[in-house]
C-alpha cells in the first residue's frame, strides 16, 4: 500500500494529527524517534489502523508514500526541525515535500524555506491535541504552489465554520508560523483578561470557583462566546475530590510558557506595531512565575484591600469590560498582523486570517465571524473603526474604564485590561503629548520637531542657539 502523506513525530500532536489524517480516508505512513512508538501507535489505532503504515525507518518511510511525496514533521520547534530536515532530505527526490508542522519561530521558516533544497512550507496548526485529532485551524507559508499540493488534504482534516474549511495559505516563507504566532499572542491577551476579571469576582467580589464558573457560562450565551470563555467556566466549576474543593483554588498561581507571545511581543517592537494587551499578558505571565518575590513584597506592603465595597462592579459591567477589552486587543493583533504584511512584503489576507480562526483553534469565538466581515469591508483599517465594532466600544467602553478604575483603586492587577483601556484612550487622542517628547529630545540631541502651525520640519528651539 503506498500511502497518501508521512508524517515524523508521534508525539501528543503528532499522533493526534496522523489519526485525524487517517480517519479522514487518507492513507498514512509514520515514524518517530522511538521506533517502537510508532508501531505502538499503529497497534492501538483500532480501526483506522489500515491506513497506518508504521516504519521503522526513514529510509521506509519515505518508501511507503507515493510520490510525489509529502511528509509532515511534528517534532519540537528548533534544533530538531532543522536536524529532521537534513535527515530526510537526501532521502527524497527533488519534488517531494516537507512541511514543518510545529510551532516554529517564523525567522527560522524564512531562513529554512530560503535554504531549501527542494519544496518546503510552514505551517502554524492550532487548537491543541483535540484541535489535532478532530480539525485544527491551519496557517500556512511557503511557496503556493507546493500549499495546493497538500491543500486537499490540510483542508480535509481541519476544523469547519458552517463548511468553510480552517486551513489556507497566508503567504510566502514563514507567513504561516508568523499568523500562529500572533494567534498566540492574541491568545495570551485573550486568557489574560478572562484572568483578571477571574481576579476581580474572586477577590473583589468574594465569590466562589463555581459561582465564577456560572458567570463565565453566562458569558458564553452572549458577544463574549467563545472557546475560551467556555473553558473558563469548565475550570472554575471543577470539583476536587482530594481537596474537597473547588479545583481552581488548589492550582499554582504561576503560567507556564513556550515562547509564542514572546515571540509575537519581540516583533511587534521591531515592527513598531503597539501591541499593548498582548505584551501586558506575557509580562503577567512572567510575574506569575515569581512567586517568592511576590510573597516577600506582600509581607513588606500587605496584601491591597482587594475587597470591593458591595454593589461597585456587577457582573453586567465586567461583562462590558470584557467586550471593550476583547475587542481591543484582536485590534492591535490584526494591526499588526498588517504591519508584518507591509514589512515583510506579504500580502496577508486579514479576512482569511480571521476566517481560519472562527474555528478549531483556541481563540475561536462568534466576534472572529463579524471581525472577518469588517476586514472584508476594509482590511488596511483598525478593527476598532469599523462600524460594527466601534458601536460596540461606545456601548462598552465606560464598563472597560469603571473595571479599571476599581481594580486601581482597590489592588487588584487588570495589566491587560487597563492597557486595552489606555490604547483606546491614545487611539481616540488626535492631539497627544509627544509635542513634549519631541521638545525633549531636540532639547537634549538637538533631533528636531515638525511645527504644527506651518508644518516645517527640523525646527529647534531656543536651547539650540544657547
Ligand atoms: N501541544 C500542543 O498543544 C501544541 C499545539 C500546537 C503546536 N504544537 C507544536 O507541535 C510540535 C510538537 O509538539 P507536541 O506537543 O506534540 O510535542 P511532544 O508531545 O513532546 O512530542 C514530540 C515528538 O517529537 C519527537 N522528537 C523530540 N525530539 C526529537 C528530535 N530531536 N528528533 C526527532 N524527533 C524528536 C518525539 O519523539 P520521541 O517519542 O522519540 O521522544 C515526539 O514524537 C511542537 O513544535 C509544539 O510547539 C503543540
Amino acid at each position: 500500500m503506498s500511502s497518501d502523506i508521512g508524517l515524523i513525530g508521534l508525539g501528543t500532536m503528532g499522533a493526534a494529527l496522523a489519526l485525524n489524517i487517517a480517519e479522514t480516508g487518507f492513507d498514512i505512513a509514520v515514524w518517530n524517534r522511538t521506533t517502537s512508538v510508532a508501531h505502538d501507535f499503529a497497534k492501538g489505532a483500532g480501526d483506522l489502523a489500515s491506513r497506518i503504515t508504521p516504519a521503522e525507518t526513514l529510509e521506509d518511510l519515505v518508501a511507503a508514500i507515493s510520490e510525489p511525496r509529502a511528509i509532515i514533521l511534528m517534532v519540537p520547534a528548533g534544533e530538531a526541525v532543522d536536524a529532521q530536515i537534513e535527515a530526510l532530505r537526501p532521502l527524497m527526490g527533488p519534488d517531494d515535500l516537507i512541511i514543518d508542522a510545529g510551532n516554529a519561530n517564523f525567522h527560522d521558516t524564512n531562513r529554512r524555506a530560503r535554504a531549501a533544497t527542494g519544496p518546503f512550507l510552514g505551517i502554524g496548526v492550532s487548537g491543541g491535541e483535540e484541535g489535532a485529532r478532530h480539525g485544527p485551524s491551519i496557517m500556512g507559508g511557503g511557496i503556493r504552489a507546493h500549499w495546493d499540493r497538500v491543500a486537499h488534504i490540510l483542508e480535509a482534516i481541519s476544523a469547519k465554520y458552517n463548511g468553510t474549511p480552517c486551513a489556507t495559505w497566508m503567504g510566502e516563507e514563514g507567513a504561516g508560523h508568523f499568523v500562529k504566532a500572533v494567534h498566540n499572542g492574541i491568545e495570551y491577551a485573550d486568557m489574560q483578561m478572562i484572568a483578571e476579571v477571574y481576579g476581580i469576582l474572586r477577590d473583589g467580589m468574594n465569590m466562589r470557583a463555581a459561582d465564577i464558573g456560572a458567570v463565565f457560562d453566562r458569558w458564553n450565551e452572549g458577544p463574549l462566546r467563545s472557546y475560551l470563555i467556555e473553558i473558563s467556566g469548565k475550570v472554575a466549576g471543577a470539583y476536587d475530590t482530594a481537596a474537597n474543593g473547588p479545583l481552581l483554588d488548589v492550582i499554582v498561581d504561576a503560567a507556564g510558557q513556550k515562547g509564542t507571545g514572546r515571540w509575537t511581543v519581540i516583533e511587534a517592537q521591531h515592527l513598531a506595531a503597539p501591541v499593548p494587551a498582548i505584551e501586558a499578558a506575557v509580562v503577567a505571565r512572567n510575574l506569575s512565575s515569581q512567586r517568592d518575590a511576590r510573597a516577600a513584597g506582600e509581607a513588606l506592603f500587605g496584601a491591597a484591600p482587594k475587597e470591593l465595597p458591595e454593589g461597585t462592579l456587577s457582573e453586567t459591567v465586567l461583562e462590558q469590560a470584557m467586550i471593550a477589552g476583547k475587542i481591543l486587543c484582536y485590534a492591535q493583533g490584526f494591526a499588526m498582523i498588517s504591519a508584518a504584511s507591509d514589512a515583510f512584503g506579504w500580502a496577508l489576507p486579514l479576512p482569511d486570517i480571521a476566517r481560519v480562526w472562527r474555528e478549531g483553534c483556541i481563540i475561536r469565538s462568534d466576534m472572529l465571524n463579524d471581525m472577518a466581515a469588517a476586514l472584508t469591508e476594509d482590511p488596511d483599517r483598525n478593527l476598532m473603526l469599523a462600524p460594527h465594532f466601534a458601536n460596540l466600544l461606545k456601548m462598552n467602553h465606560d464598563g472597560l474604564r469603571e473595571v479599571v478604575a476599581q481594580g486601581a483603586l482597590y489592588g487588584l492587577p487588570v495589566p491587560a485590561l487597563s492597557s486595552g483601556l489606555a490604547y483606546f484612550d491614545a487611539m481616540r487622542t488626535h492631539r497627544g503629548t509627544a509635542n513634549m517628547i519631541q521638545g525633549q529630545r531636540d532639547f537634549f540631541g538637538l533631533h528636531g520637531f515638525e511645527r504644527l502651525d506651518d508644518g516645517s520640519t527640523g525646527q529647534h528651539g531656543p536651547w539650540a542657539h544657547d
